[in-house]
């Protein structure tokens, strides 16, 4: 199956099948794993086969649907809504800081409780969750071309005098850490399709190194001009060299707009905010999470010290002193006064007054129709 695929794509579908890249072998290798079950699944997705927030949901839903595409399962529809809502909340413990993982469980669990209200048929509740699974896969791309379309459109219009802009990005965002076309990956590919880009700058993005393993990939297989830096040359970068802009993912945007993305993201906007380079986040919205009122709220994931005391981000040999104490948390949080505007699917979202973003308000107009 995976060969009639590109080589950026990640997740691999078809009913009944489910195959994940296995991203910790790019970019030297190309190996695809079969995911076979939820805990399949939940693996994945723990051991960094898969990840970016979407990605993660994506797969997850779909190791579930795979479950029980092929399973011989003979009890009531209940007990097959019961299933699935516990299957569901198993995932959901796989890695703690990407809301899309939750948001995609409860919309599920929704459904199947609401099906079962209108049916006896364990076969129709496995059968709706499914399709509501695959168009999660299937609509990701869509959103993430809109996030895109309405990136480059904001950061061109702000071009003063000169015809194309740098941008400069972290971690992986990009077809890999998606259903396909990425996120703030997704605003470089369309700047550099619309001809404004100038340079995509990647940070290395250690201790995992998504950037100089993935997001570099990606640049080079879609010839986008671009540049690797270390993450500790981001601040130099902007000083000697003119950046337009930094555009990030997310894996949580509290209702005030603080953001949790890759740690070493914080760092990127106070450098954002000396040298005056716009900073935006670039995210669907199912990244945000109006439950949290601010950053303070959001889990931030710790991984093993593994990937600080080994080379390759815990795949390689022990390079750290031994006995060294360490601390290694995955992700940071971006305090909305350093952000510029978060860029959505449904347009970009701009601060009304204050530091903060009314991301409800912002929501609520889209959903009447008024796209900003
Ligand atoms: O630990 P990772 O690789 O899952 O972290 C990924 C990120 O922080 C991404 O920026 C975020 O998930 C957005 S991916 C479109």
């Amino acid at each position: 199956m995976a060969d009639q695929f590109s080589p950026l794509q990640s997740i691999c579908y078809e009913r009944g099948l489910l195959r994940l890249l296995d991203q910790r072998k790019l970019p030297l290798e190309t190996v695809y794993l079969d995911i076979l079950n939820a805990a399949d699944g939940w693996n994945a997705i723990r051991d960094m086969v898969v990840r970016g927030a979407p990605a993660i949901a994506i797969s997850a839903a779909l190791s579930l649907a795979v479950e029980i595409f092929n399973l011989d399962f003979s009890g009531t529809s209940l007990e097959a809504a019961s299933f699935l809502v516990k299957k569901l909340d198993y995932l959901v413990s796989s890695r703690p800081t990407a809301v899309n993982l939750s948001d995609a469980a409860t919309k599920l669990q929704n459904l199947v409780l609401k099906t079962v209200e209108t049916t006896d048929e364990a076969k129709l509740v496995f059968q709706t969750y499914i399709t509501a699974a695959e168009r999660m896969l299937i609509d990701d791309v869509n959103t993430n071309k809109a996030i895109g379309f309405h990136g480059a459109n904001d950061i061109q219009s702000n071009l003063k005098g000169s015809k194309t802009v740098s941008i400069l990005t972290h971690c992986n965002t990009g077809s890999l850490a998606t259903a396909g076309y990425g996120t703030a990956l997704g605003v470089i590919r369309a700047l550099h399709a619309n001809g404004f880009l100038e340079t995509a700058f990647c940070t290395e993005t250690r201790p995992f190194n998504q950037g100089s393993r993935l997001t570099a990939f990606e640049l080079v297989h879609d010839k986008i001009h671009a540049t690797l830096i270390a993450d500790s040359a981001a601040a130099s970068l902007m000083k000697v060299r003119t950046i337009g802009a930094v555009v990030v993912g997310a894996d949580r945007i509290a209702a005030n707009g603080d953001t949790a993305n890759k740690i070493g993201t914080y760092n990127l906007a106070i450098c954002a905010l000396h040298h005056a380079v716009p900073f935006y986040v670039a995210a669907p919205v199912t990244s945000i999470d109006l439950s949290l009122r601010s950053g303070d709220q959001i889990v931030i994931e710790e991984r093993s010290p593994k990937e600080l005391l080994c080379s390759d981000g815990g795949l390689g040999k022990q390079v750290a002193a031994s006995g060294i104490g360490v601390w290694n948390p995955a992700f940071d949080v971006t305090p909305a006064y350093l952000i510029t505007a978060i860029i959505t699917e449904k347009g970009v979202i701009r601060k009304a007054l204050a530091d903060d973003f009314d991301i409800k308000g912002f929501l609520q107009n889209a959903a009447s129709g008024n796209e900003g």
